[in-house]
């Protein structure tokens, strides 16, 4: 089932006099469950179409639809509440915040989520996601005493603890080594199947796209 489709989906920017389309209609369906893989060189407009299916930033043209909304037609505090509880984000590093254990990201997160879990509750889900992502002996750590590896297994932790629908990374393993990089893509891979979670990943490394259902090429704008 498509739980998200992106329909005729165009970007332009303009600098100065100039406008360039970056993204030249693009067609795609996310199933449920499921890893899509987004592949292509440099500069072909995987970011941009990533930030535009997470609401990060508009599309000049085209229809987004999420869960049987149009993400089109909700203004921006709909947006900010779909992006919230909705969908979570992993980027190229970690982000994380450097004066908070591990386990403040990740009540950090529940809180911004409004995901109005009582504090028991919170306690136990974070527990459980600690150990889904193998790091409970390190929960009282703090970002600089953690590996490239550990950190990026707490973004991730942190990405999927308000249970989002959708999971966006770009690049998440764009910073780490061939073995930490693999922990961590079976890490999104055993999450997404456990959680039911269906995600959109950016990644420039050919050795991931093992991981992924779906495999879809872009080039210039366009989905080869
Ligand atoms: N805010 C922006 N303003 C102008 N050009 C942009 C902007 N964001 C991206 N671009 C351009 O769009 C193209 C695609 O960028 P991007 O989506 O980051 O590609 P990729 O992630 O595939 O490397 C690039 O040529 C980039 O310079
Ligand atoms: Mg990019």
């Amino acid at each position: 089932m498509a739980i998200f489709t992106i329909n005729d989906v165009r970007k332009k920017f303009t600098n100065g006099e100039v406008v360039e389309e970056i993204l030249k209609g693009i067609d795609l369906s996310l199933q449920q469950g499921e890893i899509t893989a987004l592949v292509g060189a440099s500069g072909s407009g995987k970011s941009t179409l990533l930030t535009i299916a997470a609401g990060l930033q508009p599309a000049s043209d085209g229809q987004i639809m999420f869960n049987g909304n149009n993400m089109t037609d909700m203004d921006q505090e709909q947006i900010r509440k779909v992006r919230a509880s909705e969908f979570g984000f992993v980027f190229q590093s970690a982000h994380l915040v450097p004066f908070l254990t591990v386990e403040e990201q990740l009540i950090l997160m529940l809180e911004v989520s409004e995901s109005k879990l009582k504090k028991e509750q919170q306690k136990k889900e974070i527990a459980h996601i600690l150990k889904l992502i193998d790091m409970e002996h390190r929960k009282n750590a703090y970002p600089a005493s953690l590996s490239g590896g550990e950190r990026q297994r707490v973004a991730i932790a942190r990405a999927i603890i308000h249970k989002p629908k959708i999971l966006f990374a770009d690049e998440p393993t764009a910073s780490l080594d061939s073995k930490r990089s693999k922990d961590v893509m079976e890490l999104i891979r055993n999450l997404t199947k456990t959680l039911n979670i269906t995600t959109l990943m950016v990644t420039h490394d050919e050795e991931m796209l093992a991981y992924a259902d779906h495999i879809i090429t872009m080039k210039d704008g366009l989905i080869k």
